[in-house]
């Protein structure tokens, strides 16, 4: 059957990092490879560089060009790959975490020099929670950095992982001469020419005899077998049902700049990588191959040109067959909706198309009735579960400057909160909005995005609260409740979808809050 074939042939999946771990090389060069791209520099330049974090302005255009890099999607050997961009930058970790709902598995980038960083750390904890298959790209192997066994160490304390290394490098830096690929049994040398578009491996069926003596040296290749041996006797051997449920992930050594171990990567994900995975929803599992189309928005993008207010929203398809001019049923407000222009995406545009299947995007105009989230089906009513919100790290007052403009004003919030880029808080003491965001950053955006938006300035206050917990007492008419409530009445605000949340001002109190209430629990996502 035509779906199946086509459910197969697709990987769709995002690359986390630090910044400056070499996310933006690496998938310039694997559009290099899959011919979706002529020259680097493509993505690169649409990149949110670190030198805005100051310039929200530059931010806002970059925000704008960066709807082009949201998915990337390309042909490889026949098989259809999108990478969805998932930003590093901390401030948008959220978006982050909302994209990784979205994919089927990751591959994970890390600076040789650098080892396991904070935002690694971060994103890896969102994989491991949702099981997602992992692969471990070390880059940067043309400069000095950590031993390899020492990084792997690393990267099996600091990330939780199961590690097995798939390739290993023959030195680095200075002395790097290449990489052993353990996959396909070959050794590929390190010319560092970058504009080499495919790097020559050779065929070394038998590590034992000197024919990789006069490769690399005879001092090089006797720490290579030495090495391998140690790996061997050390790491488990590669499992693909360990690596698909997430149990177990292979490493690759390489350096993306230079466009080395990129193609070896590449060639082992198409061939290990899950194509779409069903998806639990709150009354069933869906499957990809059923017949009806199902899909979830974990995306929300706004124009960046003021006249219109229009935005695009970003679906994945989980199951069946996605059709332009379809009716299809938009959950949460019971209303069918048909598209009559909805995108695909590939690495340079967006182009409409008539059907999508499940793995692919779909780019879809919205006048604001999406929400992150949203399910659409072919008529059953059900949700996709697992696009939680997590506490904000940051929270302030928001008001009104100009009273002639409370609608819009508040038109704007509520639009700004569905594409996610804050969460909203509403006392229950006294209906007093508060903002949430992960980055100080996003108060200018939002401020800014108001004024030319919507027509509607605000301003900030502060208000010291550390962190919100989603509240779920065990019994909602017990005493023990009551008196919560009424102790804790200052503290009490409403989310977006009008769940109880209690906004701790201190680590303090809200540990003596939940040892004096042990009957209520406090969840620090929004989904329990
Ligand atoms: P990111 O998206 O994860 O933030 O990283 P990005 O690809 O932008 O790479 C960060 C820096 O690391 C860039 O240098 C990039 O050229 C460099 N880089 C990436 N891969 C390698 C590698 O394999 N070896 C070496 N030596 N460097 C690598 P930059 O100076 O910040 O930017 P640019 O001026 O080169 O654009």
């Amino acid at each position: 059957m035509k779906i199946n074939k086509e459910i197969n042939r697709r990987r769709t999946f995002g690359i986390v990092s630090h910044p400056d771990a070499g996310k933006t090389t690496l998938t310039e060069k694997l559009l290099l490879f899959g011919g979706a791209i002529q020259e680097a520099g493509a993505v690169k330049n649409n990149k949110i560089k670190k030198t805005a974090t100051s310039d929200f302005m530059e931010i806002e255009r970059q925000r704008g060009i960066s709807v082009a890099t949201s998915v990337l999607g390309f042909e490889y050997k026949n098989i259809k790959i999108n990478i969805l961009d998932t930003p590093g930058h901390k401030d948008f970790a959220e978006d982050t975490f909302r994209t990784l709902t979205a994919v089927d598995s990751v591959i994970v980038v890390i600076d040789v020099a650098k080892g396991v960083e904070e935002q690694t750390e971060k994103l890896v904890k969102v994989c491991r929670m949702r099981n997602i298959p992992i692969i471990v790209f070390i880059n940067k192997m043309d400069r000095e950095g950590k031993d390899a066994f020492g990084l792997l160490d690393e990267i099996e304390q600091k990330l939780g992982l199961h590690v097995t290394p798939l390739s290993f490098p023959i030195g680095m830096g200075y002395d790097f001469k290449g990489i052993y690929n353990i996959w396909e049994k070959n050794v590929n040398l390190f010319t560092g020419d970058p504009k080499k578009d495919i790097e020559e491996t050779i065929q070394v069926s038998d590590l034992s005899t000197d024919e990789i003596d006069q490769l690399i040296g005879t001092d090089s290749a006797d720490t290579l077998r030495e090495e391998l041996e140690l790996a061997q006797g050390v790491y488990p051997e590669f499992d693909i049902d360990q690596y698909k449920r997430g149990e177990l992930q292979p490493v690759f050594f390489g350096s993306a700049l230079n466009n080395f171990g990129v193609r070896e990567l590449l060639d082992c994900f198409i061939e290990i990588a899950p194509p779409p995975r069903p998806k639990q929803s709150d009354i069933r599992e869906i499957r990809p191959e059923e017949d009806k189309f199902t899909g979830f928005v974990f995306k929300i993008h706004a124009n960046m040109d003021p006249r219109h207010r229009d935005r695009l929203a970003f679906v994945k398809v989980v199951s069946g067959k996605f059709e332009r001019n379809k009716p299809y049923l938009h959950v949460r407000s019971n209303k069918n909706l048909k598209f009559s222009s909805p995108n695909a995406f590939f690495a340079e545009r967006k182009e409409i198309v008539d059907e999508m299947f499940p793995g692919d995007i779909v780019g879809l105009h919205d006048t604001g009735t999406f929400k992150i989230g949203d399910t659409l089906t072919e008529g059953e009513i059900l949700q996709y579960k697992g696009i939680p919100n997590f506490s904000p790290e940051h929270f302030r007052y928001i008001n009104n400057a100009d009273p002639m403009k409370s609608k819009q004003l508040n038109k704007g919030i509520e639009q700004l909160m569905d594409e996610g880029v804050a969460q909203l808080f509403t006392l229950e003491l006294n209906n007093r909005k508060i903002i949430g965001t992960v980055g100080a950053l996003q108060y200018e955006v939002i401020q800014y995005r108001l004024e030319h938006e919507y027509g509607a300035k605000c301003s900030y206050e502060n208000i010291n609260v550390h962190k919100a917990c989603w509240i779920e007492p065990k019994d909602p008419k017990s005493e023990e409740f009551k008196e919560f409530k009424r102790v804790k009445a200052k503290f009490l605000a409403h989310d977006k979808s009008d769940q109880l949340v209690f906004l701790a001002d201190s680590e303090f109190s809200l540990q003596m809050t939940q040892q004096k209430y042990p009957n209520i629990t406090f969840h620090f996502t929004s989904e329990f």
